[in-house]
């Protein structure tokens, strides 16, 4: 049965200005450059290789607070104004950060027992309390995924009871992301989940499920740390779970230059040679934006994080694809 939804106008995400002040591009760091001469850029190493359509892009780290959710959000925005078609999965239980900031439109008089979310992808939906006997009906991601008031833009939306997948787990469960998204017909361009500081089962089905992990990293002495904890979670599920994941970019999100922040991003291009280094500055109306409901781009589509992560979303993308 084809889903009806409601006839809510949907609100365009608008393209980048191209007057914007856009960090330069660079494909190594100029390690001479004395503090006061040097400058904020976007690394981007000859080696690295922009990923092609239906990526599944993954925002991990393991410290609190980094701009993960943000960066999550900020980036499916730019590839939907890009014309791409999108789908945020919210997998951090602890805040739905995502589900509370773009909110989802639910197919009108559709029953608050059919609203699924990501808990019921891995879980089922409950049986029927009227019927013992019921069983668990499997839901699909594409029966989780809900348009959002923008173009382009889709989320599979998630509450506290994601929580349960912990407890309610079963064998196969680590791979229940991967092979839903794979199972999914609805025709998505790139998938991007932002997933949970805590390395619990859902965590660890997110980074099974991803091609590409984006790492944000707030520059700060415990920070630099934060990139080499999840670094060896990285390392460990490369080597056991899913030998295709790969480091894509780490960005330095509320970026001040400071020399904290450039050891950050010195320390982050070693690690990963091949992947893209980029600040995120410092912006306030990024802190802004959840509570307006919209993603930063449309409540402040000037702001210099708006443009740090339209150019990074581009940078990520075959360019071919993103023209
Ligand atoms: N570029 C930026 N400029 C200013 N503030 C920012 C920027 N990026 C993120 N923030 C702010 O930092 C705070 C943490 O960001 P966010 O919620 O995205 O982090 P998180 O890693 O998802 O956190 P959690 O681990 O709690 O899920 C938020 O208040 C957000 O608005
Ligand atoms: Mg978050």
């Amino acid at each position: 049965m084809a889903t009806v939804y409601a006839m809510t106008t949907l609100t365009p995400l608008p393209p980048l200005a191209d007057d914007l002040e856009f960090l330069s591009i660079v494909s190594e760091w100029d390690t001479e450059a004395p503090h006061n001469q040097w400058s904020a850029s976007t690394l981007v190493p000859a080696t690295f290789r922009p990923a092609d359509p239906a990526r599944v892009f993954v925002v991990t780290n393991n410290k609190g607070g980094v701009g993960k959710t943000t960066t999550a959000v900020e980036l499916a925005a730019a590839w939907a104004a890009m014309g791409l078609r999108v789908r945020l999965i919210d997998a951090d239980p602890q805040n739905a950060a995502i589900t509370y900031w773009l909110g989802v439109e639910y197919p009108e008089g559709l029953p608050l027992a059919q609203r699924y979310n990501l808990r019921h992808v891995f879980l089922g939906a409950d049986p029927d309390p009227q019927n013992a006997n019921a069983p668990v009906r499997e839901v699909t991601l594409d029966e989780a995924t809900y348009p959002t008031k923008f173009e382009n833009l889709y989320v599979v939306p998630c509450g506290a009871d994601l929580a349960r997948v912990e407890y309610e787990r079963t064998t196969g469960t680590d791979n229940t992301l991967r092979y839903a998204i794979a199972e999914s017909k609805m025709p998505f361009d790139v998938t991007v989940i932002d997933a949970s500081r805590t390395m619990s089962l859902v965590t660890l089905a997110c980074l099974i499920a991803g091609d590409d992990a984006i790492i944000p990293v707030k520059p700060g002495a415990l920070d630099a740390q934060g990139v080499l904890s999840i670094s060896d979670t990285i390392a460990k599920i490369q080597r056991r779970e899913n030998p295709k994941l790969r480091v894509a970019a780490i960005l330095t999100t509320m970026w001040e230059k400071t020399n904290l922040a450039r050891e950050v991003e010195e320390q982050a291009a070693e690690d990963y040679p091949d992947a893209i280094v980029s600040p995120i500055r410092k912006t306030t109306s990024v802190g802004e934006a959840p509570a307006t409901h919209q993603p930063t781009r449309l409540h402040a589509p000037r702001a210099t994080a708006v443009a740090d992560y339209g150019q990074v979303a581009r940078l990520l993308l075959n360019p071919v694809r993103v023209a």
